[in-house]
């Protein structure tokens, strides 16, 4: 395990963006695994600069998503697919069709998760994944639990989720999707490489547990211990207590 520690959330960025691109640029057929939530925007806002600059060229590059909330379509503005065009494709120049992310307007949940296990297995595996961490410790939407699940499920999302994700849906609890499809704990620990981004105060107490407590699927992200390429950048906060 590495971990990079940025100044503030700017420099978490750049850090993390240049890792994505030596990724790029080493290998431009790559596969990356890609995330949502607050942590990774400026990440992927440093990537759109240096593709505008001329410096990156996602031509040959695929991507597979870590997760999406079961029953939003891809319009609904709080999907994870309309969260990535916005963020990152319609800004560079991924081929749409090389770009995935599990299909949340699927009400079957096993056809939906056994599509996108298909999808990952048919290309390879993943380069690269980037993840984000949740309050609890999850890590795509693999929320606390006995076990560590290996590929795609749907799950229930946590109190603490629904929570954490609600400032996106105008503060209501009550329209936070209760479901997510998620990658499962096996495929992310089968990335070849795995980029953890974690900024702000409020995730130095799990950044500790996860990494420096013990490695129980109870903290999903603790398993990233065992990873034999796992670079964790954090800000000052997130890693005020490490
Ligand atoms: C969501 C996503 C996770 C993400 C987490 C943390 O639950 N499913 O992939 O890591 O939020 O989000 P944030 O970066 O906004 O704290």
């Amino acid at each position: 395990m590495k971990i990079i520690r940025a100044k503030d959330y700017n420099d978490l960025s750049r850090k993390a963006a240049n890792i994505i691109s030596a990724q790029v640029i080493l290998k431009p057929n790559c596969v990356l695994g890609l995330a949502t939530g607050g942590s990774p925007v400026g990440t992927y806002a440093q990537l759109v600069d240096w593709y505008n600059k001329g410096d990156l060229d996602f031509s040959e590059v695929t991507t597979v998503n870590l997760d999406e909330y079961r029953g939003l379509p891809r319009t609904h503005d709080q999907s994870y697919w309309y969260f990535m065009q916005k963020n990152l494709f319609e800004h560079v120049n991924v081929r749409p069709d090389a770009v995935h992310v599990p299909d949340g307007s699927n009400p079957d949940a096993e056809a939906a998760c056994k599509a996108y296990d298909q999808i990952i297995h048919d290309l390879g595996g993943i380069d690269l994944q980037l993840l984000g961490i949740g309050p609890d410790g999850h890590i795509g939407f693999n929320e606390p639990a006995d076990h560590f699940p290996l590929g795609t499920h749907c799950v229930d999302l946590t109190e603490s989720t629904i929570e954490a994700n609600k400032r996106f849906f105008g503060g209501n609890a009550d329209l936070v999707p209760k479901q997510a499809y998620t990658m499962g704990v096996g495929t992310i620990m089968q990335a070849r490489k795995v980029l953890m981004v974690a900024n702000g105060k409020g995730k130095a107490e799990i950044i500790k547990q996860a990494f420096f407590g013990p490695v129980t699927p109870e903290v999903p992200a603790s398993i990233l211990q065992m990873h034999p390429d796992f670079t964790l950048v954090g800000d000052e906060e997130a890693l005020s207590l490490i």
